[in-house]
């Protein structure tokens, strides 16, 4: 680490899995470039403190009840904890700036919060305080979801009643590459909650000192940064993908099996498809065993990981056949929580079956893996389209999960001359996405960019 350069930076995460994550890595950066760090965080999800014992941590009550926390709508969620935790978290900064006078040592330069904390615009002006929006989505998801609103309200195609068969496929020119099954499925979820939500990130985020971007970068992003410094009219850095600047780095909210690593270390090289969904998204029962039958059948070994209690209606497992048990135990492994990023790395692993949550999807691309693409819901939608239609290194599955689609994915991929090609065209993006956090890579050159920043606050 660099010597202290006198100045910390307090960092607000949102607490899921997905925001947790990016956001302790760039504590990891700004702390080995000489900032010291504090993390003010809510009751519910919390980070481990013992896993960054030179940060400090500060806990914020919630409000949230033990029920509400267990919401499958996140909107609700997020709706509920900025409601919650404006008044906590404006005690707890504005004592944390008291001290700081009365102390004198340590100058706070500034404040980095989640772009979905909603409420720290006015706290942090009336406090004088520097404050920048962290942004967890894809560049394009960020900046184009803000039209959804607007299409809605204006009634603008192509939401003009139900899309029909042969219009299924066509592109969404508001939204490339969304096409218009796509839109209609992200607006399925959409309510008036969620677009005045949406509205307030916005006047946030263009309201910031700037909009910091981890997992994106010039290579995985160009036209869409572009757009958005133009629109947004703050300083935008892309960082590129953040866990390569300290491999091996997770913050995770569950605990991993690593087991699994053992396992993968007996399977032959590229031989193993990887089945996760991330931390948020839920299935049916009968997709559960849609999906382990697929795998099964396809006769290639597989690591499947189900969250506790991502299943409806089921605690785990338990509601998988004991046939389809047996067949399990052949050939595959099940765990509740994997360490994603090693198991992504290892030798054996030669494919990824994903929701495409965008830390999912990032990782994968740094470390070479094609994808199998099942996106739930929101931007996993438009990260699936990027990985299928754009950069062509990953198969798309449309349509309801079936276990013969699965199985024949999985063929595809692993086994026939498609997959070879798919695998090529990732080494390429690999390549392109790792040079770009190497000295003078584009995201190396924005996070120079970004340190010099909240130095001059
Ligand atoms: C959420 C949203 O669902 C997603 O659409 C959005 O892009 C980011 O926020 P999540 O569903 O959790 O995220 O998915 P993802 O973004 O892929 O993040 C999951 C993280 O958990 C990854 O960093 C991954 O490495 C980690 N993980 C996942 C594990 O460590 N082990 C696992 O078994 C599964």
């Amino acid at each position: 680490m660099e010597k202290s350069n006198g100045q910390r930076v307090i960092l607000f995460p949102l607490p899921l899995q997905g925001c947790i994550n990016p956001m302790l890595q760039l504590a990891m950066i700004l702390h080995s470039r000489g900032f010291s760090i504090t993390v003010i965080h809510t009751r519910f999800n919390p980070p481990k403190p013992s896993s960054h014992p030179l940060f400090t941590f500060l806990q914020i009550p919630d409000g949230l009840s033990e029920a509400e926390t267990r919401t499958h709508d996140v909107t609700l969620l997020l709706t509920r904890l900025n409601r919650s935790c404006k008044s906590p978290f404006r005690d707890c900064l504005t004592k944390l700036l008291q001290s700081e006078t009365a102390e004198g040592k340590q100058r706070i330069s500034c404040l980095i919060h989640d772009a979905q904390w909603i409420f720290t615009q006015s706290l942090a002006h009336s406090l004088n305080l520097p404050r920048l929006v962290l942004n967890t989505y894809k560049v394009s998801f960020f900046h184009g979801h803000f039209v959804l609103p607007h299409l809605r309200r204006q009634r603008l195609p192509p939401l003009q009643g139900p899309i029909t068969n042969s219009e299924q496929d066509d592109p969404v020119e508001e939204f490339p590459p969304l096409r218009k099954k796509d839109l209609s499925q992200i607006l399925d979820e959409e309510t008036e909650l969620l677009d005045s939500y949406s509205d307030k990130i916005l006047e946030t985020t263009k309201t910031s000192s700037g909009l910091i971007f981890v997992s994106s970068c010039e290579e995985l992003d160009q036209d869409s940064l572009s757009q958005a410094r133009q629109d947004f009219k703050v300083p935008i850095y892309a960082i590129g993908p953040s866990h390569n600047y300290f491999p091996g780095s997770s913050s995770s909210l569950f605990t991993p099996d690593s087991t699994c690593i053992q396992w993968l270390d007996k399977q032959e090289d590229r031989s193993v498809i990887y089945v996760s969904f991330g931390s948020l998204a839920n299935m049916s029962r009968s997709e559960l065993i849609e999906i382990a039958w697929g795998l099964s059948n396809s006769d290639q070994p597989f690591l499947l990981v189900v969250r506790v209690g991502s299943v409806k209606d089921a605690e785990w497992i338990e509601t998988i056949p004991e046939e389809l048990m047996e067949r399990i135990k052949e050939k595959g492994k099940i765990v509740k929580w994997a360490p994603q990023q090693e198991v992504l790395k290892h030798r054996a692993v030669g494919g990824f079956l994903t929701h495409n949550g965008w830390n999912s999807t990032v990782e994968s691309v740094c470390e070479g893996v094609p994808m199998i693409c099942l996106p739930f819901v929101w931007d996993q939608l438009l990260n699936a389209r990027f990985v299928s239609d754009v950069w062509m290194v990953g198969i798309h599955l449309e349509g309801r999960i079936e276990r013969n689609v699965i199985e024949r994915a999985v063929r595809r991929l692993l086994l026939e001359p498609e997959g070879e090609v798919i695998r090529g065209r990732m080494k390429l993006l690999m390549e392109k996405v790792r040079r770009s956090v190497k000295q003078n890579g584009s995201a190396y050159r924005s996070l120079e960019q970004l340190v010099d920043r909240l130095s001059s606050f």
